[in-house]
């Protein structure tokens, strides 16, 4: 198995922080003229990352949430997401080889199409559904929620929305260090900005520590798409802060590692009325992305964290680029 980068970064980490590869590194990264933006357009390809080529950024925070979870013992992971939750789909299809089972809470959102099919497959993937609607039931729910999955004495290992705990938040350190390597390697110059959406805040956060490990001076440009978590600068900046905890917990050196400040830049006005609230604007950009770069973006992270990409690049607001686009959603 092809070690991580931050096993390779910090070789003391090795026998503390168990790694499970489960896609083909590095992703790749190429460049997008035919968006025709203003400043210099690059994406770093994550949606063919994982087994068979499934399941895209969920799948980074997954190489190191399992074997932790395995390594505690544990037999089942409880976590939580809206109705058509990626995230969950890929803890389910994932830890089930594994061995371990996954109890999803599920909160309401808007029904489409894609979240009826999504809820079949949530159905199909074997894991337990709990199906709460609202925040405040699954809160209230959540006493009985780790009563009910625990095995003899074994509490199930639980895990925030989209897997973005300090370690999970370690898969986009990962990506960042590798998108490092590929500057290294000139297969594209160094980034001004790096454009991703935000859902649950780990891919950001951790694209932010792995980006300042490797010594570059990108930043992190995040796209708000949720509207249920708080996902400011200063909750990514203190999640970042807590993974590098994490880190120096498990013996590496990493003095001088946590992000500066101005390392995130958080943006909301892409949003719209929500959580899987189509906009205009995310519409467009899909449709753009579709006949003119050939991708296959999504309604609820991608298009919108595109649309902000080329709204704030057409007004001149993203200081010259270049830009890369990280392209987080693995086809199913
Ligand atoms: C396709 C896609 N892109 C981006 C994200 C956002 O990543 P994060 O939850 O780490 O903010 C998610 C989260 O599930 C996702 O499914």
């Amino acid at each position: 198995m092809r070690p991580p980068l931050l096993h390779q970064r910090c070789p003391e980490l090795a026998g503390s922080l168990p790694f499970l590869r489960l896609g083909t590194a590095p992703t790749p990264v190429r460049a997008l003229p035919g968006l025709d933006t203003r400043a210099e357009l690059w994406i770093k390809d994550e949606s063919g990352y994982g087994d068979g080529g499934w399941g895209g950024n969920k799948v980074r925070k997954l190489e190191w949430l399992l074997p932790e979870a395995r390594q505690r013992g544990a037999r089942t992971i409880l976590t939580v997401g809206g109705l058509g939750t990626n995230w969950g789909l890929a803890a389910a299809r994932y830890a089930r080889e594994q061995g371990l089972r996954v109890a999803l809470g599920l909160i309401d959102q808007p029904v489409d199409e894609h979240v009826r099919a999504q809820l079949e497959r949530l159905r199909a993937s074997g894991a337990t559904l709990h199906l709460l609607h609202t925040k405040t039931r699954l809160i209230l729910a959540a006493p009985w929620l780790f009563v009910r999955h625990t095995h003899g004495r074994t509490p199930p290992y639980y895990l925030p929305a989209g897997g973005s705990s300090p370690l999970g938040t370690l898969g986009a350190v990962e990506t960042a260090l590798e998108l490092a390597g590929q500057v290294d390697a000139g297969q594209l110059p160094e980034p001004a900005w790096l454009v991703t959406a935000v859902g649950s805040g780990g891919t950001a956060a951790g694209l932010t520590l792995g980006l300042r490990l490797a010594g570059l001076r990108t930043r992190v440009l995040g796209v708000v798409v949720n509207d249920t978590l708080p996902l400011d600068t200063p909750t990514l900046l203190s999640l970042a802060r807590r993974s590098t905890a994490l880190l120096r917990a498990r013996g590496a050196d990493v003095s001088g590692a946590e992000p500066a400040p101005d390392a995130i830049r958080t943006e909301t006005a892409w949003l719209g009325d929500g959580y899987a609230h189509p906009t205009r604007a995310s519409d467009r950009a899909l449709a753009r992305a579709a006949a003119h770069a050939g991708l296959a973006l999504e309604r609820t992270y991608t298009a919108k964290a595109l649309a902000a990409l080329l709204d704030l690049d057409e007004t001149g607001r993203l200081d010259g680029g270049p830009v890369v686009f990280l392209h987080t959603h693995g086809p199913r």
